[in-house]
This record gives C-alpha cells, sequence and structure tokens, in this order.
C-alpha cells in the first residue's frame, strides 16, 4: 500500500515532470503531455539503472530498487532522460540494488521527449487501435490506451521484460495486452491504425505496412546502424490503401533493434595516412539531413565520435577498415584505406546542396521497393526485407 507521504511526492514529482516535458523540443501537445504524467510510470518500473559518470551514453550504472532509495527513484522515472531497466539482456531480479554495474542498456523506457513525439506524430486519437513494437515497461502501450480509451498492444521480444511490464501495466489498471514476440518477425493479427516501433530498424519491414489500416499512421526510427544519424519514417495509409511518407532527420531517435546493433570500429590504422589540404569544413552535427543522406548513400560508414587523440577533427571510420579525419575548419584531413571517405562525403555536401540541402526526404513505395528522395540528383533506396 501507498503511504501518504509518498503519494504526495509521486504527485509533486509528476507535476514537475509535466512541466519540464512542455519545455523539451518539439512538444506541443498539452493532452499528451497530461496524459504521460497522469501515468504512474514509477510503477512500471521499480528497478532501475542509475548512471554514474559524466559519459553518456553512461556505461557504469548503480541498480536502484525504489524500496531503497525513494526519493532518488522517483527524480530518475520523472526526469527527461531515458530509464534503463535492463543491461546487456540479464534479468535484474537476481542482481543486488546498491550495486554497481557496468553493461550496455538492453531495456529502456525511452526519453520523456520522444515518447511524447512519438505519440504527437502519429496523431493518436479516442478509438484508434494503437500497436506498440519493443514495449519495454509498458509506458508508451499504457499512455496510448488512456489516450485511445480502449485496449493498446505492446510487443516485446524479452521474456522478462514482457513479463514485468504485463505484471506491472495490470497492478496500476492498464488497458494494455503484452504480446513476446519478436517484431521483425510478424505482427499480432489484426490490423492497427496507428504502429509505433520503439527500436531502430534499417527499413520499414513490409509485414508492418500490410497491417497498416486505411487511414493508419506509422512511426519509426530508420538507422543504417551509424550512432547519431538517424531519421524518423512517418508513414500514412490513405482511405483508398495508397502509402505515403517522409523520412525526417531528427534530433532523438530510438535505438537499433536487438539484433540490429552499431556499425562495429575498426581498428586504428598503423600508418599515418594520406594528408590534402583544404576540404570541406565537417557540416555540424545538426546538420542533421546531411549526415542521415550520407548514412545512407555511403553505407557502412559511420562517425567515430570522441576518437582517442582526434579531439579536435571529426573522424569518419567505414567497415572496410577506411578512415578519414578532418580538422573542424577544413584546412586539413587525412585518409586511410582503399576509399578516400572524405571526398565521398564532399562529393555528397555538393549533391545535398543542389538538392537545397534537405532535412527531410519523401519515401515512395513501388511494390516492396522503399526510395528516399530529397531533390534532383538525391535519392536512395532503403534495404530490401
Ligand atoms: C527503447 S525500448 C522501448 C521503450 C518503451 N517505449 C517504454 O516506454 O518503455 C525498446 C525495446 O524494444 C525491444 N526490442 C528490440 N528489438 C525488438 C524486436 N525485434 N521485437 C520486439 N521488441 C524488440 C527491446 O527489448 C526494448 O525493450
Amino acid at each position: 500500500m501507498t503511504s501518504p507521504a509518498a503519494s504526495t511526492a509521486s504527485a509533486a514529482a509528476r507535476t514537475a515532470f509535466a512541466a519540464a516535458l512542455a519545455q523539451e523540443p518539439g512538444v506541443h501537445d498539452s493532452a499528451i503531455v497530461a496524459a504521460m504524467a497522469r501515468m504512474p510510470r514509477h510503477q512500471l518500473m521499480p528497478r532501475l539503472f542509475a548512471p554514474l559518470g559524466n559519459d553518456r551514453p553512461a556505461r557504469q550504472w548503480r541498480l536502484l530498487d525504489v524500496a531503497d532509495d525513494p526519493e532518488q527513484h522517483l527524480a530518475v522515472c520523472y526526469g527527461m532522460d531515458q530509464v534503463v531497466v535492463q543491461l546487456d539482456g540479464r534479468p535484474t531480479g537476481p542482481l543486488t540494488p546498491g550495486t554497481e554495474y557496468a553493461g550496455v542498456p538492453t531495456g529502456q523506457s525511452s526519453g520523456a521527449g520522444l515518447l511524447a513525439v512519438t505519440v504527437q506524430d502519429v496523431h493518436l486519437g479516442p478509438g484508434d487501435r494503437f500497436l506498440e513494437l519493443g514495449a519495454c515497461t509498458g509506458y508508451l502501450s499504457a499512455v496510448a490506451a488512456d489516450l485511445t480509451g480502449r485496449q493498446a498492444t505492446g510487443v516485446e521480444v524479452d521474456r522478462e521484460l514482457a513479463r514485468d511490464a504485463a505484471m506491472r501495466l495490470a497492478a496500476i489498471g492498464a488497458d494494455v495486452r503484452v504480446v513476446v514476440r519478436d517484431g521483425l518477425r510478424g505482427l499480432p493479427d489484426g490490423e492497427w491504425d496507428v504502429i509505433a516501433a520503439s527500436f531502430a530498424v534499417r527499413r520499414i519491414p513490409t509485414a508492418w505496412l500490410q497491417r497498416l489500416a486505411p487511414g493508419g499512421r506509422l512511426r519509426t526510427t530508420v538507422t543504417t546502424g551509424a550512432p547519431g544519424w538517424h531519421a524518423t519514417a512517418l508513414v500514412h495509409r490513405d482511405e483508398a490503401g495508397v502509402l505515403s511518407g517522409r523520412l525526417a532527420a531528427e534530433l532523438w531517435g530510438n535505438v537499433p533493434d536487438r539484433a540490429g546493433g552499431w556499425i562495429p570500429l575498426p581498428n586504428t590504422p598503423a600508418d599515418s595516412g594520406r594528408s590534402r589540404s583544404s576540404v570541406l569544413a565537417p557540416p555540424e552535427p545538426a546538420e542533421r539531413g546531411y549526415w542521415v543522406a550520407l548514412a545512407h548513400t555511403l553505407p557502412g560508414v559511420r562517425r567515430h565520435w570522441n576518437a582517442p587523440g582526434f579531439d579536435d577533427e571529426a573522424v569518419l571510420v567505414a567497415s572496410d577498415g577506411s578512415r578519414a579525419a578532418v580538422t573542424r575548419d577544413g584546412s586539413h584531413a587525412v585518409e586511410w584505406g582503399p576509399r578516400s571517405l572524405w571526398r565521398e562525403a564532399e562529393e555528397l555536401h555538393a549533391r545535398w546542396a543542389a538538392a537545397g540541402r534537405p532535412a527531410e526526404y519523401r519515401l515512395e513505395f513501388t511494390g516492396a521497393v522503399q526510395r528516399a528522395v530529397g531533390g534532383p540528383g538525391l535519392s536512395w533506396q532503403l534495404p530490401m526485407d
């Protein structure tokens, strides 16, 4: 049973949560903010991993159980950052609260701003049949059930996360059905007015598009496996069944699906590389439209963020071991390996600029082919299923 003091503390945390969420970039729907604050998020994640140190993404965590430190637990649950509930796919039950753990998050409730924008983007309304892929704690599905006034369905591949979510959602009276399934291998029966994926995919799975009802909306993050260079796909099926959509380079995105992962970092080359002077200065990370186009048109390439020894350069690496390090002012580039990576990036930049520096690409669907189109001379096909 919840004590009066605990109820007061959680009400205060949720009031502050609503105020902070309303200030997050792109969040403008007050009904969604209110629904998110109404949901007792802290009861869906009684154990979580609080990040330690200043590195982001964090690699070191302290397991926090609500019973041991209710105040800090509320602060983490009602902060704006993602809340990590699982590391390296390991069950948390046998772990010891208060202890430090190292690991990579495999289960997390996404950042509050991303969750709000997700619901906003799909124009969730009363009566919509809502399906979430990658439900984790079930928080987003619970908010969706509240906003639609009907049962929401959440698909989760991890058995332990799904079991915990189903139990806790029932305890708070949320009308959510949790289905244990790999969402890349088929969906629960039925058609859906709204499909929202909480993990990133390489392309929009055809099976998801086929289950979108006339008038339906679908939202997912699309990634090539390059950290930071993700995009949001928003798809609409009209009443005649025709699909249209856009791929927008945005600040927030979900992490790749469990099997997907990031492009690995190749070994540092031993030689001193080939130097060039007066090259294109690396566009700012906020020029997301450019970086998304680069990720897709130069597949297998990613940025090596914080590469040791390259504090003042942008470093690109490719899966074949090619690498380019470019000074921030564009005065100098060094390249290694078979490809001339920065020259490829410069050529793409010229095409991107000629196309009007798009931050958003039209999505075209022709049979099983998905194409992103940014203007004359700048388009690409997403990988096939
Ligand atoms: C970012 S979390 C979802 C957060 C959720 N919206 C919330 O508020 O709690 C992503 C989830 O997707 C799940 N996932 C990853 N790949 C999956 C797949 N192929 N099928 C189903 N679930 C998957 C992960 O296990 C993880 O729990």
